[in-house]
C-alpha cells in the first residue's frame, strides 16, 4: 500500500485489506457462537458501515435480520460534533425481545452509538451489544465499551474501508491514516 491523498490531505497506509479480512473471520465466529439459536437483528449504522457490513455477514453461518439505521454526527469536519444532525431507519424497528447488535464502522468519542443504545433500549429488547471494526479508546468518552472489537487504534484521523473524510475514500481496500506533520 502507498499513502494517498483524499481531498488535499496526505494519508499513510495503517491497516491492511488482507489484516481486516483475517480479523473480520475472527469476529464471525465469536457471533456465531454468541448468536446461535437467538435470530439476532442487526442494525448497521450508515454511511460507514456498510462496507465492514457486507463483507462480515458473509462470513456468518447465523442468519441475522438487517435493518440499516442512519444517524450524522460529523460533518465534513475532522473532530466529532456530538449533536446527532440526523437520522433514518430508526422508527421502522421492532425491537422488543429481540437480540440487537449494532454495527459501527468507528467509535470514537462513543457519542453516536450511545445515542442509538438509548433509542434501542426504550423498545425493551431481549439484549443489546455493540460491533466495531474500530475503536479508538483513547477518544471514547462513553461508559460502556463495545462488545466486539475489529481493531483498537489511536486517536488518529482514518479513512479507507468505509470511512470517509468528507465523504470521499470510502471505496479503499485498507485503512489509511492521516500522516501528521512531525513524518513529513
Ligand atoms: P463518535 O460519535 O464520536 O463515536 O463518532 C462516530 C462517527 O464519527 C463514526 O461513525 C464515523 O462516521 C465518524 N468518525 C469518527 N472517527 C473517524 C475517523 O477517524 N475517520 C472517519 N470518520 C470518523
Ligand atoms: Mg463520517
Amino acid at each position: 500500500m502507498k499513502s494517498i491523498n483524499v481531498q488535499g490531505k496526505e494519508f499513510e497506509p495503517y491497516i491492511t485489506s488482507k489484516e481486516i479480512h483475517s480479523r473480520l473471520k475472527t469476529m464471525a465466529g465469536l457471533l456465531n457462537h454468541d448468536y446461535k439459536d437467538l435470530d439476532p437483528i442487526f442494525l448497521p449504522v450508515l454511511n460507514g458501515a456498510f462496507i465492514f457490513t457486507a463483507d462480515l455477514v458473509r462470513y456468518l453461518d447465523v442468519q441475522p435480520m438487517l435493518q440499516f439505521v442512519r444517524l450524522s454526527t460529523y460533518g465534513d469536519e475532522m473532530k466529532s460534533s456530538k449533536t446527532v444532525q440526523s437520522s433514518f431507519g430508526l422508527n421502522q424497528l421492532k425491537l422488543k425481545g429481540r437480540h440487537v447488535l449494532i454495527l459501527e464502522d468507528i467509535i470514537d468519542t462513543g457519542f453516536t452509538s450511545r445515542f442509538l443504545m438509548e433509542y434501542v433500549n426504550r423498545q425493551q429488547p431481549a439484549s443489546v451489544r455493540i460491533a466495531t471494526l474500530l475503536f479508538k479508546p483513547d477518544a471514547f468518552e462513553g461508559d460502556r465499551a463495545p462488545d466486539y472489537v475489529g481493531f483498537h487504534i489511536s486517536n488518529e484521523f482514518v479513512v479507507g474501508y468505509g470511512l470517509d473524510y468528507a465523504q470521499y475514500g470510502r471505496e479503499l481496500p485498507g485503512i489509511y491514516r492521516l500522516r501528521s506533520m512531525a513524518t513529513k
